[in-house]
């Protein structure tokens, strides 16, 4: 059977890069698919354990978080199946729509931010 792919688009919200779309199979992880597109993500243990892949989901299958009130209407755990638990991320934080990219596959089209200032963002506030 051949697996499914998904159109995963990738912007660096700090840096000067340009955004890129690639195609993730469902069977692989975003960061191995953009290895494979020769684009370097961060990136540490690759277990699900350090946070220094971490992502933030954007957009999925066309549905954005509401402005209004901060309220994402983006299915998180929807949008992405975890290869193992995805330990760096407490719960509120995949509320919110952090993704480990290292160990994340997608389940549908989606538009990420993604990039060393991700994490960062993560660690200085811990209420996020
Ligand atoms: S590289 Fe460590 S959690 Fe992804």
């Amino acid at each position: 059977m051949v697996s499914q792919r998904h159109d995963v688009t990738l912007e660096w919200p700090d840096a000067d890069r340009e955004t890129r779309t690639i195609a993730v199979d469902e069977d692989e992880t975003v960061l191995e698919a953009a290895e494979r597109s020769g684009i370097a993500l961060p990136f540490g243990c690759r277990t699900g354990a350090c946070g220094t892949c971490t992502g933030r989901l954007l957009e999925a299958d066309g549905a954005e978080p509401t402005a209004a009130d901060d309220e994402r209407t983006v299915d998180v755990d929807g949008a992405f199946s975890y290869r193992r638990s995805p330990r760096a991320l407490k719960d509120r934080h995949r509320t919110a729509g952090y993704v480990l990219l290292c160990i994340a596959s997608p389940r549908t089209d989606c538009r990420l931010a993604v990039g060393a200032n991700v994490h960062t963002e993560l660690v200085e506030n811990p209420w996020k």
